[in-house]
């Protein structure tokens, strides 16, 4: 089964999520490890790029995986087995909105660059609270495309990304979700929310970060709508290429790279618990 994904789900976006979860792994996970023998949810495990820092980072959760595609699951299981043949981790194929799991039935969920491919965050983010066990947390990770800042400026580079938030925006999602994560999770109905800005800067005296993170994250996420943008009519095959060169141009000597990543964490207000359902 595939959702009206923007990133599609190709070989090259299975390579690139594993960079970004790579790259970003310090800075995203850290702070984040679930005790032992806590049930943990993660949400939109995707081919498990996030899974396998949350196996390393809590090795006695009892951690279960839920994705809605058949093919990024099988990679998901395939990278953990690969990297932590001992982890206990439950996979499930499943709707978030449809979960066949009984309520408050979680400790913790883990939903990381989920919610910008969703219609409804917010709805997702109330079905979700239905799974989490009074006091239970919720841990939301996304990006934000207007947090992109670089060196030398470039209204190509600009129009470039922007036709990436209009195509996700026109596919139902929202690329720019990263600020509106407290807002979503408040209006859900969770407490004691607290966001991080988390920034990357990427320059000439990080070359890794420069090659991880700006050209095979950022660039390549950029880079791979480039047919789906000029086909919508958003650019031109010219001013495509300036877009990209210009990008390029920030991971060259003299370049910058600028962007925010948003971590959310919350809780389920105590006094909320619901009846039992199905399981995976
Ligand atoms: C950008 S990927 C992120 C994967 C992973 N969390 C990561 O950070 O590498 C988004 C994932 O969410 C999944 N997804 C989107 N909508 C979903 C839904 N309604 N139910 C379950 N999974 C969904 C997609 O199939 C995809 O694997």
């Amino acid at each position: 089964m595939t959702i009206d994904y923007v990133h599609g789900y190709s070989e090259l976006e299975a390579r690139r999520l594993g960079d970004q979860a790579n790259a970003l792994a310090a800075l995203l996970h850290e702070g984040t490890s679930y005790p032992a023998g806590s049930k943990v949810l993660e949400v939109g495990c995707g081919i498990g790029a996030q899974t396998v820092h949350l196996v390393a980072s809590s090795p006695g959760a009892r951690i279960v995986a839920v994705d809605v595609n058949d093919a990024s699951l099988a990679q998901a299981r395939a990278r953990v087995a690969a990297t932590a043949p001992d982890a206990q981790v439950e996979w499930c194929r499943a709707d978030l909105f449809d979960l066949p799991f009984p309520e408050a039935s979680f400790d913790h969920l883990f939903v990381c660059f989920v919610l910008e491919h969703l219609r409804d965050p917010q709805r997702a983010l109330v079905e979700l609270r239905r799974l989490l066990r009074p006091g239970g947390t919720i841990t939301a990770i996304e990006g934000d495309h207007g947090s992109a800042l670089f060196h030398p400026d470039s209204a190509a580079a600009r129009a470039a990304i922007n036709c990436q938030v209009q195509l996700q925006s026109t596919a139902g999602g929202d690329a720019l979700i990263g600020r509106k994560l407290q807002p979503l999770l408040a209006n859900a109905g969770y407490g004691g929310i607290t966001v991080q800005a988390r920034p990357v800067y990427a320059d000439q005296s990080l070359p890794e970060l420069v090659e991880d993170f700006t050209r095979n994250t950022f660039i390549a996420m950029i880079e791979s709508i480039g047919d789906d943008a000029l086909a919508a009519g958003l650019t031109t095959p010219d001013h495509w290429r300036r877009g990209m060169a210009d990008l390029h141009r920030t991971t060259e000597p003299g370049g910058t790279f600028h962007y925010t990543f948003f971590k959310a964490m919350a809780a389920n207000p105590p006094g909320f618990r619901g009846s039992s359902a199905l399981s995976c």
